[in-house]
């Protein structure tokens, strides 16, 4: 069946029977039974309160909480540097592979829940071999329990490794060499941490390499940064997806470049509501970056820290700028097609939507 003739299908379902009265409660439902990808995660920001406690018991770290509330209460950020901060604190009670194991196998299942059907995981191997905890360790964790969901539980999932803007782009080459050996089990290289500050323009070369290697690219830019780092991950680091990218609205030419290239989105509306770079969800760019054409997704960034998932950030999308269900199907059908997948994989995955939309939850 066709795109369109999906959607006049569903208009019509809509008025007649399941979305009748159009309740918050029916869009929930929706989105929960909603078949998606998340495309824009990082396992380390995954890591729940509990798990932080019992690593740390178990590896003998110290923190600077005892409780799972205690942890909790820390989580109010100004900004994205004082959550960074936390999220490196973090970070310390990973140091062996089963630790990297469990955290992975934790998100992937949790994640299940959402109905996301296909993940990227976006990983910092520099929170880690900085602190001589061998790439081994911290590689073989997350793939072992990758592969461990796919066969248990059926969730796919790529790779996405994230190198550290506040680092010298010399670094970002060493830790291309140190995943060389795992170079068929990852999807893409990325550029996440502290933004301002840090342009794209400083790791121009570097990404380069990783296009030349066969790599995708995402870059971090416009959450905190501005439409001029944006444009620098376009046009000078050739991006293939931008995470965040809320700052591109400041330049209409800039979006103009966006929605010709299709250049995909990645948005995280309670992360940049916890990290106060919106006032209130509201205010999220998402539905005037719809307005003009923009390929957007919806992701949860830091569940963990943020307090929500990607089901939470559809949620609070809906309810705060009043999405429909067209709305929503489009954003999980854009999920797959900006995913790093083969063809006939987004085929699959952009019919198990429309079977979801013809079929009985709606009908
Ligand atoms: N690393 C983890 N979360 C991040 C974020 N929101 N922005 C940049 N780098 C990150
Ligand atoms: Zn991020």
């Amino acid at each position: 069946m066709k795109r369109a003739e999906i959607f006049i299908l569903l208009a019509a379902v809509m008025s007649t029977t399941f979305y009748h009265e159009d309740s918050m409660n029916d869009l929930d439902t929706f989105i929960d039974g909603l078949p998606k990808a998340e495309l824009h995660m990082h396992l380390e920001g995954s890591l729940e309160p509990s798990l932080l406690l019992t690593l740390a018991r178990r590896n003998g770290v110290e923190l600077a909480w005892d409780s799972e509330d205690a942890i909790r209460a820390a989580y109010e950020f100004d900004n994205l540097q004082s959550f960074l901060e936390l999220y490196w604190a973090g970070c310390r009670v990973l140091r062996h592979e089963q630790d990297f194991y469990e955290m992975t196998r934790a998100y992937l299942e949790r994640v299940r829940q959402d109905n996301v059907l296909h993940a990227e995981l976006m990983l910092s191997p520099q929170n880690f071999i900085t602190r001589d905890i061998a790439i081994e360790t911290v590689m073989d964790g997350v793939l072992r329990a990758m592969d461990d969901a796919k066969a248990e539980t059926g969730i796919s999932s790529g790779l996405i490794i994230v190198i550290q803007r506040q680092r010298p782009e010399k670094d970002a080459f060493a830790v291309l060499g140190a995943v060389a050996p795992w170079a068929d089990r990852v999807d893409a290289f990325g550029l996440g941490g502290p933004e301002v500050q840090f342009p794209p323009s400083g790791f121009v070369d570097f990404f380069r390499a990783c296009h030349d290697a066969g790599f995708r690219t995402v870059i971090h830019a416009g959450e905190e940064g501005p439409a001029s780092y944006v444009r620098e991950a376009v046009e000078l680091l050739h991006a293939d997806r931008i995470d965040h990218g809320n700052a591109c609205l400041d330049d209409p030419d800039l979006v103009r470049i966006l929605v010709e290239r299709q250049i995909p989105l990645t948005l995280c509306p309670l992360s940049n509501l916890r990290l106060k770079v919106i006032p209130s969800t509201e205010a999220h760019p998402l539905r005037r970056l719809i307005e003009q054409g923009v390929k957007v997704t919806i992701n949860s960034d830091d569940p963990s820290y943020f307090g929500g998932y990607v089901n939470d950030n559809y949620k609070a999308c809906c309810h705060a700028l009043g999405l429909d269900v067209v709305e929503l199907a489009q954003i999980a059908r854009n999920s797959f097609s900006a995913a790093f997948l083969p063809e006939d994989s987004k085929s699959h995955y952009l019919g198990l939507i429309d079977a979801y939309l013809t079929g009985s939850n709606c009908a």
